[in-house]
């Protein structure tokens, strides 16, 4: 099979063997084609930030590399931060309420990088004011503000985008598509974890500061490594399925981190889907040797969305002569006993990675919260600052935020109360399928 250069992905989108069949099942993309960039050439969407902290300093950054992005305004209430964002744009005003910040004119578009808590509030308000809103995932803390902005938003003309950037990953939408294609036969399970070795704290200065700052820790902010970590997995499994899990069970604990926090350091949960598959999720931020992976399994093959490569099961398929001597050449037999109940165990094989595409995929060590590089953070960012000058609502964005927050939000309950968790008839929307 043919791959695709990585560096071409985005400059050739849809216009590559097959991409208007990619942009017809992928239509979010439509924003990211070179018809889409040079509708808004030599024009500037007028755009602020809403907290610059860390992942707000990320957007900065890349917002710099977008041409037709110019950043007008920066607005945080922790001076610290302000500052901070402020040095490396100082071409921006700086607000420290986001309600003044909203009353400006000259604003098309507000990028949304503050903690969990505040995501739907700041959205609904900006909605409001008549602003385009990037929102950074996941979507609310609850489901009912879930709900709240789903129908505001559903209501208005404005564009609204959450950070779900695997939805920009060239890996990962080209891996989907083969997944689609057949490449691995019929999809039987998903299988995604997410593993660090860390305390996920940041220093404070003052002690009346702790929950401002380590706000992932604390439930009125947060809604721990489902909605800091999971999410971006959860929707990958359902763009691949099609559809959406109808229930969930899990166990969440404190396991190693016992400082005070009181979202859980370790989660195992299983989503099941309605013909039987299933989604097995596990995170643990006290032994990363897992690292982060996001498997589809079928029938004839895997993918590892994460790393980029696919293994297919024909790879595997040793002759059974060849087995045998391989097997008496690595001694295993020696542990079979010759009478009695035989058992040996049974190893993973050691499969032939096949790259999804060609280029260099960079991987993150795990110690940052904020980002990887080329993880589509960029491209999602762009596409939003085009909707700020076309006015066009990105397809399925904001449903695929819903779906994995919904997700999230239900599998922290399935733990919490320690029960199957059904999805809700009230928090359904259309373009869910079960
Ligand atoms: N998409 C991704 O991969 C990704 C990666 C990292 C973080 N994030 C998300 O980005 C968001 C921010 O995370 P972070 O690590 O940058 O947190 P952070 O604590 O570093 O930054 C948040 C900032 O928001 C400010 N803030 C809080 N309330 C505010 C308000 N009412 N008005 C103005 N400013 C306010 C804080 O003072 C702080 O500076 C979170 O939702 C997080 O989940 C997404």
């Amino acid at each position: 099979m043919k791959t695709i250069d990585r560096r071409n992905f985005f400059k050739d989108l849809g216009y590559m063997t097959g991409g208007a069949a990619l942009l017809a099942s992928m239509p979010w993309l439509k924003s990211c084609t070179p018809a889409a960039r040079e509708e808004v050439a030599g024009r500037k969407a007028r755009v602020a930030l809403i907290g610059s902290g860390s992942r707000g300093q990320y957007h900065i950054h890349n917002l710099k590399t977008i041409e037709h992005a110019e950043l007008v305004a920066i607005c945080d209430d922790y001076p610290v931060n302000l500052e901070a964002a402020h040095a490396l744009f100082p071409g921006a005003r700086t607000y420290s309420d986001y309600h003044e910040l909203l009353d400006q004119k000259d604003i098309d578009g507000v990028i949304i990088a503050t903690p969990l808590g505040s995501h739907a509030r700041i959205t609904l308000d900006s909605l409001a004011a008549g602003k385009h809103v990037f929102c950074e995932k996941s979507m609310a803390l609850t489901l009912d503000e879930c709900k709240s902005v789903y129908d505001a938003y559903s209501a208005s003309d404005r564009a609204l985008y959450y950070c779900m950037q695997r939805m920009y990953d060239d890996k990962y939408i080209k891996g989907v598509q083969m997944i689609k294609d057949g490449l691995i036969g019929e999809v039987t399970g998903m299988r995604c974890h997410w593993f660090r070795n860390a305390d996920w704290r940041r220093p404070v200065p003052s002690p009346e500061l702790e929950r401002k700052i380590n706000w992932r820790l604390y439930r009125e902010h947060s809604a721990g490594l489902m909605t800091e970590l999971a999410t971006h997995q959860l929707e990958v499994c359902n763009w691949v399925a099609g559809k959406m899990p109808v229930e969930v069970a899990g166990l969440g604990d404190i396991v190693y981190w016992k400082d005070g926090r009181e979202v859980y350091d370790s989660v195992s949960l299983t989503y099941r889907y309605s013909d039987g598959r299933k989604i097995t999720y596990e995170s643990l931020i006290s032994n990363k040797f897992n690292g982060m992976e996001d498997q589809i399994l079928g029938k004839d093959g895997t993918v590892d969305l994460t790393r980029g490569v696919y293994y297919l099961e024909e790879d595997n398929l040793v002759p059974g002569m060849k087995r045998l001597f391989g097997e008496i050449d690595t001694k295993i037999f020696a542990a079979v006993p010759t009478a009695g109940p035989s058992w040996r165990p049974e190893l993973k094989s050691a499969y032939t990675p096949h790259p999804i595409m060609e280029g260099h995929v960079a991987v993150n060590s795990g110690e940052s919260m904020v980002s990887s590089d080329a993880d589509g953070s960029d491209k999602i960012l762009a596409a939003f600052c085009t909707s700020c000058i076309t006015g066009e609502k990105a397809e399925n964005v904001v449903e695929e935020a819903y779906c994995s927050t919904a997700l999230c939000l239900l599998g922290n309950q399935a733990m919490d109360e320690r029960r199957v968790v059904t999805f809700p008839e009230e928090y359904k929307i259309p373009y869910m399928k079960f």
